[in-house]
């Protein structure tokens, strides 16, 4: 073994290094010339045998060869390793001018929509929001509405009875009798009721025997009809917008004394006369009227200081109002269509 040997090895071996294609054949190589055991030690070995004038000219050498493998190694192992950075960077690549997945948002439905801008308007004036049961008990739906037993006024609203005592709530003025019983001690009362309501109705255009209505009550002194026309022309302006005059209408209903229905003007002829208000240029919106003493009565409140309004809006007319729906069958049917197109409108 001399010099030139060395000489030799080297560059077989820094030639094997420029041919080396991945970090494995690099540690592969390592191991073979670079470690305890590898070719570099192995000549360090031999220094025993090489004669005394020729060790440091010999030592020199190994260590060059040494010195020159190591940073060639490590010239390659960076190169392959930005290879490898590269090609990671280059096959993860996102491609940001693909058009991006937009999920389909749902719309909220009419009648969701209704709700809130109702809950909206009366919890901005202070008032509360209840619900009470659906499967409901005779006692509330009727009785302390102030329609016993025999009460003609039980065949004005067509109902679903479970048992003899138990039916599904015809309207929410049953809420509206629940919570006149609970909150009898803790006047006043200002509450909004909003809740779905069955009838024993075949269902048309115009008639559907699940719906929605909105129940609101107040109770407090001195409360009067005044009070109950400027709640509803407040609430009309923001459910249909400024401009439309409200008009009250005797009416009858067991529970209010005196009653009144609630006519707005048309919203699409602004009183002229049209095929939506039947040429009246009048729609009617609601029931409502002064809470009935004998209701109060029942639920433990005095009707000699105590006095209350009560209404009570079906949310399907004011939807079908507001966003010109014909068919109140539309609303339950749930067909896309309808249901984004009406998106469009909200
Ligand atoms: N409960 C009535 C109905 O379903 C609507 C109604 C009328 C509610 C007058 C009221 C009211 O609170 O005062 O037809």
């Amino acid at each position: 073994m001399d010099l030139n040997d060395i000489k030799k090895i080297k560059k077989e071996a820094l030639s094997k290094i420029a041919g080396l294609e991945d970090l494995n054949a690099i540690e592969e190589f390592r191991i073979a010339y670079l470690s305890k055991k590898g070719e570099v030690s192995k000549l360090m070995e031999q220094m025993r045998q090489i004669p005394k004038e020729d060790k440091a000219a010999f030592g020199k050498e190994v260590n060059e060869l040494k010195n020159a493998l190591t940073r060639a190694l490590d010239e390659k192992r960076n190169e392959l390793e930005k290879k490898a950075l590269d090609a990671a960077l280059e096959s993860e690549k996102i491609d940001i001018t693909l058009d991006a997945y937009t999920p389909t948002l749902g719309t909220l439905h009419p009648l969701t929509l209704v709700r809130r801008a109702i809950e909206d308007c009366f919890v901005g004036l202070g008032y509360k929001i209840a619900e009470g049961p659906e499967v409901e008990l005779d006692y509330y739906n009727f009785e302390r509405a102030n329609i016993p037993e025999g009460h003609p006024a039980r065949d004005m609203q067509d109902s679903l009875y479970i048992d003899e005592k138990t039916l599904l709530r015809t309207h929410t003025t049953a809420i509206q009798m629940r919570v006149l019983e609970k909150e009898s001690h803790n006047l006043p009362i200002k509450l909004i009721c909003p809740g779905k309501v069955y009838r024993r109705d075949n269902d048309d255009a115009t008639h559907s025997h699940q719906f929605m209505q909105a129940e609101g009550l107040v109770v407090a002194e001195g409360i009067t009809l005044a009070d109950l026309k400027g709640t509803l022309q407040f609430m009309t302006d923001s459910l249909f917008g400024e401009g439309h005059a409200i008009r009250f209408r005797p009416s009858y209903f067991p529970f209010t004394e005196p009653s009144v229905e609630v006519d707005m003007s048309c919203h699409v002829c602004h009183g002229k006369g049209c095929p939506t208000c039947k040429g009246t240029g009048w729609i009617e919106i609601l029931g409502s009227g002064m809470v009935h003493p004998n209701v109060l009565k029942m639920a433990g409140i005095d009707p000699e200081k105590y006095t209350g309004f009560a209404f009570g809006i079906g949310l399907e007319r004011v939807a079908m109002l507001k966003y010109g729906i014909e068919d109140i069958r539309d609303l339950y049917s749930n067909d896309i269509r309808f249901l984004k197109a009406f998106k469009r409108l909200d």
